[in-house]
Protein backbone atom coordinates (compact mmCIF):
# COMPACT_ATOMS: atom_id res chain seq x y z
CA UNK A 1 0.00 0.00 0.00
CA UNK A 2 1.12 3.20 -0.59
CA UNK A 3 0.03 6.05 1.69
CA UNK A 4 0.90 9.86 2.70
CA UNK A 5 0.71 11.50 6.13
CA UNK A 6 0.31 14.94 6.68
CA UNK A 7 -0.77 17.56 9.30
CA UNK A 8 -1.98 20.42 7.33
CA UNK A 9 -3.59 23.84 8.51
CA UNK A 10 -7.10 25.44 7.41
CA UNK A 11 -4.74 27.45 5.03
CA UNK A 12 -2.76 24.36 3.65
CA UNK A 13 0.32 25.49 5.64
CA UNK A 14 2.58 22.44 6.77
CA UNK A 15 5.49 24.32 7.41
CA UNK A 16 7.53 27.60 8.39
CA UNK A 17 10.96 28.12 8.08
CA UNK A 18 11.97 24.79 7.85
CA UNK A 19 9.87 23.20 11.07
CA UNK A 20 6.09 22.90 11.19
CA UNK A 21 4.84 25.58 12.76
CA UNK A 22 2.68 24.30 15.61
CA UNK A 23 3.04 21.88 18.64
CA UNK A 24 -0.09 19.60 19.64
CA UNK A 25 0.36 17.43 22.79
CA UNK A 26 -1.18 14.08 21.90
CA UNK A 27 -1.47 14.87 17.89
CA UNK A 28 1.14 12.57 16.98
CA UNK A 29 0.76 9.14 18.01
CA UNK A 30 -1.04 8.14 14.83
CA UNK A 31 1.83 8.70 12.22
CA UNK A 32 3.90 6.56 15.31
CA UNK A 33 1.35 4.09 14.93
CA UNK A 34 0.59 3.90 11.06
CA UNK A 35 4.53 4.23 10.03
CA UNK A 36 5.89 1.90 13.06
CA UNK A 37 6.89 -1.23 11.33
CA UNK A 38 7.25 -0.08 7.46
CA UNK A 39 8.47 2.50 5.48
CA UNK A 40 8.95 5.96 5.84
CA UNK A 41 9.68 8.61 2.50
CA UNK A 42 10.86 12.01 2.70
CA UNK A 43 12.37 14.99 1.37
CA UNK A 44 16.08 16.00 1.96
CA UNK A 45 14.46 19.17 4.04
CA UNK A 46 12.36 17.20 5.90
CA UNK A 47 14.88 14.33 6.80
CA UNK A 48 16.66 16.70 8.11
CA UNK A 49 14.37 18.53 10.64
CA UNK A 50 14.12 15.44 12.43
CA UNK A 51 17.90 14.95 12.27
CA UNK A 52 18.12 11.05 12.26
CA UNK A 53 16.13 8.04 10.90
CA UNK A 54 13.01 7.59 12.87
CA UNK A 55 13.18 4.01 15.08
CA UNK A 56 11.44 0.85 14.13
CA UNK A 57 10.93 2.29 10.49
CA UNK A 58 13.13 1.78 7.35
CA UNK A 59 13.64 5.50 6.06
CA UNK A 60 14.36 6.75 2.76
CA UNK A 61 15.14 10.06 1.89
CA UNK A 62 15.23 11.38 -1.47
CA UNK A 63 17.15 14.28 -3.08
CA UNK A 64 18.39 14.38 -6.84
CA UNK A 65 22.20 15.15 -5.73
CA UNK A 66 24.38 12.30 -6.75
CA UNK A 67 26.37 12.75 -3.61
CA UNK A 68 23.95 13.16 -1.11
CA UNK A 69 23.83 10.33 1.46
CA UNK A 70 21.47 10.67 4.48
CA UNK A 71 22.68 9.45 7.56
CA UNK A 72 21.90 5.51 8.54
CA UNK A 73 19.30 5.79 5.74
CA UNK A 74 18.84 4.87 2.72
CA UNK A 75 19.21 7.47 -0.31
CA UNK A 76 16.78 7.42 -3.64
CA UNK A 77 17.08 9.79 -6.50
CA UNK A 78 13.59 9.81 -6.92
CA UNK A 79 10.08 8.71 -5.81
CA UNK A 80 9.59 6.28 -8.32
CA UNK A 81 12.60 4.50 -7.40
CA UNK A 82 12.09 4.86 -3.82
CA UNK A 83 8.68 3.19 -4.81
CA UNK A 84 10.52 0.57 -6.58
CA UNK A 85 12.52 -0.59 -3.55
CA UNK A 86 9.35 -1.30 -1.48
CA UNK A 87 6.86 -3.11 -3.91
CA UNK A 88 5.37 -5.17 -1.29
CA UNK A 89 5.87 -3.31 1.60
CA UNK A 90 3.18 -0.41 3.26
CA UNK A 91 5.08 2.84 2.65
CA UNK A 92 4.33 6.38 3.82
CA UNK A 93 5.35 9.48 1.97
CA UNK A 94 5.45 11.68 4.71
CA UNK A 95 6.28 15.24 2.75
CA UNK A 96 7.62 18.07 2.38
CA UNK A 97 5.66 19.83 -0.69
CA UNK A 98 6.98 18.33 -4.02
CA UNK A 99 6.98 14.96 -2.53
CA UNK A 100 2.61 15.46 -1.74
CA UNK A 101 2.63 16.81 -4.86
CA UNK A 102 3.63 13.96 -6.95
CA UNK A 103 2.66 11.47 -4.70
CA UNK A 104 -1.25 12.36 -4.68
CA UNK A 105 -2.05 10.92 -8.01
CA UNK A 106 -0.36 7.52 -6.43
CA UNK A 107 -1.47 6.93 -2.98
CA UNK A 108 -4.12 4.30 -1.98
CA UNK A 109 -4.60 6.49 1.21
CA UNK A 110 -3.70 10.08 2.65
CA UNK A 111 -3.82 10.25 6.47
CA UNK A 112 -4.20 13.75 6.81
CA UNK A 113 -4.45 15.50 10.13
CA UNK A 114 -6.58 18.80 9.51
CA UNK A 115 -5.61 21.40 12.06
CA UNK A 116 -7.77 24.14 12.82
CA UNK A 117 -5.20 27.00 12.66
CA UNK A 118 -4.11 29.34 10.21
CA UNK A 119 -0.42 29.88 10.85
CA UNK A 120 2.06 32.14 8.62
CA UNK A 121 4.57 29.80 6.67
CA UNK A 122 6.18 29.12 3.67
CA UNK A 123 5.67 25.44 2.38
CA UNK A 124 1.66 24.18 1.82
CA UNK A 125 -0.11 21.09 1.24
CA UNK A 126 -1.16 20.62 -2.53
CA UNK A 127 -4.64 21.98 -3.37
CA UNK A 128 -5.71 18.63 -4.19
CA UNK A 129 -9.19 17.17 -5.65
CA UNK A 130 -11.21 16.09 -3.20
CA UNK A 131 -13.75 14.51 -5.81
CA UNK A 132 -11.37 11.73 -6.17
CA UNK A 133 -11.23 10.81 -2.59
CA UNK A 134 -13.93 9.34 0.12
CA UNK A 135 -13.12 11.19 3.05
CA UNK A 136 -13.47 9.39 6.06
CA UNK A 137 -13.15 11.52 9.21
CA UNK A 138 -11.84 8.97 12.18
CA UNK A 139 -11.70 11.15 15.35
CA UNK A 140 -11.80 14.97 16.46
CA UNK A 141 -10.24 16.30 19.19
CA UNK A 142 -10.86 19.52 20.86
CA UNK A 143 -8.75 21.48 23.02
CA UNK A 144 -6.53 24.76 22.36
CA UNK A 145 -5.75 23.83 18.78
CA UNK A 146 -8.67 21.20 17.81
CA UNK A 147 -7.85 18.98 15.14
CA UNK A 148 -9.68 15.97 13.33
CA UNK A 149 -7.52 12.72 11.63
CA UNK A 150 -9.23 12.01 8.33
CA UNK A 151 -8.44 9.35 5.75
CA UNK A 152 -9.02 10.40 2.23
CA UNK A 153 -9.34 7.03 -0.25
CA UNK A 154 -8.11 6.99 -3.44
CA UNK A 155 -11.68 6.18 -5.55
CA UNK A 156 -9.46 4.43 -8.37
CA UNK A 157 -7.64 2.58 -5.91
CA UNK A 158 -10.76 1.31 -4.59
CA UNK A 159 -12.72 0.28 -7.84
CA UNK A 160 -9.06 -1.43 -8.53
CA UNK A 161 -9.21 -3.45 -5.54
CA UNK A 162 -12.78 -4.45 -6.57
CA UNK A 163 -10.66 -6.95 -8.85
CA UNK A 164 -8.54 -8.23 -6.32
CA UNK A 165 -8.49 -12.24 -5.59
CA UNK A 166 -8.40 -11.26 -2.16
CA UNK A 167 -12.54 -11.49 -1.41
CA UNK A 168 -12.64 -10.14 1.93
CA UNK A 169 -10.31 -6.94 0.60
CA UNK A 170 -12.54 -6.60 -2.27
CA UNK A 171 -15.81 -6.47 -0.38
CA UNK A 172 -14.25 -3.83 2.10
CA UNK A 173 -13.47 -2.17 -0.62
CA UNK A 174 -17.38 -2.65 -2.72
CA UNK A 175 -18.46 -1.55 0.71
CA UNK A 176 -16.95 1.77 1.19
CA UNK A 177 -18.02 2.54 -2.40
CA UNK A 178 -21.11 1.83 -1.53
CA UNK A 179 -21.19 3.90 1.63
CA UNK A 180 -20.40 7.18 -0.48
CA UNK A 181 -22.39 6.42 -3.26
CA UNK A 182 -25.28 6.70 -0.46
CA UNK A 183 -23.96 9.93 0.35
CA UNK A 184 -22.67 11.70 -2.72
CA UNK A 185 -21.73 11.41 -6.57
CA UNK A 186 -18.29 11.14 -6.20
CA UNK A 187 -18.99 7.41 -7.49
CA UNK A 188 -20.75 8.05 -10.00
CA UNK A 189 -18.15 9.78 -12.26
CA UNK A 190 -16.64 6.06 -12.74
CA UNK A 191 -20.46 4.57 -13.63
CA UNK A 192 -18.81 3.15 -17.03
CA UNK A 193 -16.29 0.93 -15.14
CA UNK A 194 -19.22 -0.82 -13.42
CA UNK A 195 -21.30 -1.04 -16.56
CA UNK A 196 -18.18 -2.75 -18.06
CA UNK A 197 -17.73 -5.19 -14.88
CA UNK A 198 -21.61 -5.91 -14.95
CA UNK A 199 -20.70 -7.96 -18.36
CA UNK A 200 -17.91 -9.37 -16.81
CA UNK A 201 -17.11 -13.24 -17.04
CA UNK A 202 -16.15 -13.19 -13.62
CA UNK A 203 -18.83 -13.80 -11.16
CA UNK A 204 -17.95 -11.60 -8.55
CA UNK A 205 -16.87 -9.17 -10.67
CA UNK A 206 -20.36 -9.20 -12.00
CA UNK A 207 -21.85 -8.96 -9.11
CA UNK A 208 -19.87 -5.86 -7.38
CA UNK A 209 -20.20 -3.99 -11.16
CA UNK A 210 -24.34 -4.28 -10.37
CA UNK A 211 -24.02 -3.50 -7.07
CA UNK A 212 -22.62 -0.09 -7.77
CA UNK A 213 -24.88 0.58 -10.69
CA UNK A 214 -27.76 0.09 -8.27
CA UNK A 215 -26.28 2.49 -5.61
CA UNK A 216 -25.21 5.05 -7.99
CA UNK A 217 -28.98 5.23 -9.38
CA UNK A 218 -29.61 8.21 -7.20
CA UNK A 219 -27.10 10.35 -9.13
CA UNK A 220 -27.29 8.99 -12.86
CA UNK A 221 -29.27 12.31 -14.45
CA UNK A 222 -26.86 11.29 -17.37
CA UNK A 223 -29.37 8.03 -17.55
CA UNK A 224 -26.82 5.79 -18.39
CA UNK A 225 -28.57 3.23 -16.56
CA UNK A 226 -31.45 3.58 -18.77
CA UNK A 227 -29.11 2.83 -21.53
CA UNK A 228 -27.95 -0.58 -20.27
CA UNK A 229 -31.25 -1.56 -18.22
CA UNK A 230 -31.91 -4.43 -20.91
CA UNK A 231 -28.27 -6.13 -20.11
CA UNK A 232 -29.25 -5.53 -16.41
CA UNK A 233 -32.24 -7.37 -15.99
CA UNK A 234 -31.21 -10.55 -17.79
CA UNK A 235 -28.97 -10.87 -14.33
CA UNK A 236 -32.19 -11.68 -12.59
CA UNK A 237 -31.39 -15.00 -14.17
CA UNK A 238 -27.70 -14.72 -13.97
CA UNK A 239 -26.18 -17.96 -14.81
CA UNK A 240 -24.65 -17.83 -11.23
CA UNK A 241 -27.75 -17.50 -8.68
CA UNK A 242 -25.14 -15.87 -6.16
CA UNK A 243 -25.45 -13.36 -8.96
CA UNK A 244 -28.94 -12.76 -9.57
CA UNK A 245 -29.82 -13.26 -6.01
CA UNK A 246 -27.51 -10.06 -5.15
CA UNK A 247 -28.60 -8.21 -7.96
CA UNK A 248 -32.46 -8.90 -7.54
CA UNK A 249 -31.83 -7.43 -3.71
CA UNK A 250 -30.10 -4.13 -5.14
CA UNK A 251 -33.22 -3.73 -7.92
CA UNK A 252 -35.45 -2.21 -5.47
CA UNK A 253 -32.91 0.82 -5.13
CA UNK A 254 -33.51 1.22 -9.19
CA UNK A 255 -36.72 1.64 -9.29
CA UNK A 256 -36.59 3.86 -6.27
CA UNK A 257 -34.45 6.00 -8.08
CA UNK A 258 -35.49 5.28 -11.63
CA UNK A 259 -39.25 5.68 -11.42
CA UNK A 260 -39.49 6.03 -15.56
CA UNK A 261 -37.82 2.00 -15.08
CA UNK A 262 -39.68 0.46 -12.36
CA UNK A 263 -42.61 -1.02 -14.72
CA UNK A 264 -39.68 -2.61 -17.04
CA UNK A 265 -37.63 -4.00 -13.21
CA UNK A 266 -41.54 -5.35 -12.28
CA UNK A 267 -42.03 -7.08 -16.00
CA UNK A 268 -38.53 -8.85 -15.58
CA UNK A 269 -39.28 -9.97 -12.37
CA UNK A 270 -42.43 -11.31 -12.42
CA UNK A 271 -41.66 -12.91 -15.68
CA UNK A 272 -38.07 -13.99 -14.33
CA UNK A 273 -37.78 -17.87 -15.52
CA UNK A 274 -35.85 -19.17 -12.58
CA UNK A 275 -36.54 -23.24 -13.77
CA UNK A 276 -32.72 -23.02 -14.83
CA UNK A 277 -31.68 -23.67 -11.01
CA UNK A 278 -31.86 -26.59 -9.75
CA UNK A 279 -34.37 -27.80 -7.01
CA UNK A 280 -32.62 -26.14 -3.77
CA UNK A 281 -32.15 -22.77 -5.25
CA UNK A 282 -35.22 -22.03 -7.17
CA UNK A 283 -37.60 -21.34 -3.63
CA UNK A 284 -34.45 -19.10 -2.62
CA UNK A 285 -34.33 -17.32 -6.00
CA UNK A 286 -38.41 -17.21 -5.68
CA UNK A 287 -38.33 -15.51 -2.64
CA UNK A 288 -35.46 -13.19 -3.23
CA UNK A 289 -38.05 -12.16 -6.27
CA UNK A 290 -41.19 -11.46 -4.28
CA UNK A 291 -39.19 -9.48 -1.14
CA UNK A 292 -37.87 -7.31 -4.12
CA UNK A 293 -41.24 -7.20 -5.67
CA UNK A 294 -42.60 -6.06 -2.55
CA UNK A 295 -40.32 -3.47 -1.48
CA UNK A 296 -40.48 -1.82 -4.64
CA UNK A 297 -43.95 -2.09 -3.96
CA UNK A 298 -43.48 -0.12 -1.14
CA UNK A 299 -41.50 2.65 -3.03
N1 LIG B 1 3.06 19.20 8.50
C1 LIG B 1 3.57 18.10 7.99
O1 LIG B 1 2.94 17.04 7.97
C2 LIG B 1 4.95 18.13 7.43
C3 LIG B 1 5.54 16.95 6.94
C4 LIG B 1 6.82 17.03 6.40
C5 LIG B 1 7.46 18.25 6.35
N2 LIG B 1 6.87 19.35 6.84
C6 LIG B 1 7.51 20.69 6.76
O2 LIG B 1 7.75 20.95 5.39
C7 LIG B 1 8.98 21.68 5.27
C8 LIG B 1 9.94 20.86 4.41
O3 LIG B 1 9.35 20.54 3.19
P1 LIG B 1 9.94 21.05 1.80
O4 LIG B 1 8.88 20.88 0.79
O5 LIG B 1 10.51 22.40 1.99
O6 LIG B 1 11.18 20.08 1.58
P2 LIG B 1 11.35 18.51 1.38
O7 LIG B 1 10.41 17.99 0.39
O8 LIG B 1 11.39 17.83 2.69
O9 LIG B 1 12.81 18.50 0.80
C9 LIG B 1 13.06 19.13 -0.43
C10 LIG B 1 14.22 18.45 -1.08
O10 LIG B 1 13.98 17.05 -1.16
C11 LIG B 1 14.30 16.59 -2.46
N3 LIG B 1 13.02 16.32 -3.13
C12 LIG B 1 11.78 16.65 -2.70
N4 LIG B 1 10.85 16.20 -3.55
C13 LIG B 1 11.52 15.58 -4.54
C14 LIG B 1 11.11 14.89 -5.69
N5 LIG B 1 9.80 14.76 -6.02
N6 LIG B 1 12.04 14.34 -6.51
C15 LIG B 1 13.36 14.46 -6.19
N7 LIG B 1 13.81 15.10 -5.09
C16 LIG B 1 12.90 15.64 -4.29
C17 LIG B 1 15.08 17.71 -3.10
O11 LIG B 1 16.39 17.53 -2.60
P3 LIG B 1 17.68 18.04 -3.43
O12 LIG B 1 17.64 19.51 -3.37
O13 LIG B 1 18.84 17.46 -2.68
O14 LIG B 1 17.54 17.49 -4.80
C18 LIG B 1 14.43 18.92 -2.50
O15 LIG B 1 15.23 20.08 -2.55
C19 LIG B 1 9.48 21.88 6.66
O16 LIG B 1 9.00 23.11 7.14
C20 LIG B 1 8.85 20.74 7.42
O17 LIG B 1 8.72 21.04 8.80
C21 LIG B 1 5.64 19.33 7.37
Amino acid sequence: MIALIAAYASNRVIGAGGKIPWHIKGEQPRFKDLTTGNVVILGRHSFAEIGKPLPGRETIVISTSQTYTGENCRTCRSLPEALALCREKDVYISGGAGLYEEAIGLVDKMYITEIDLVPEGDTYFPDFNKELFVRQVEKEVQGRIPYKYVTYVSIEKLIECLYSKDHNRAHQCLLTLERESARSDKVYHWFDRFSEMSKGQATYIRIRGLRLIAANARWDKDNKIDEIIDGCLKHIVDVKPIAARQFIAVLPEIARYKVELRSDIIRALQNADIGKYNQNMQPLVYKDILAALAQIERG
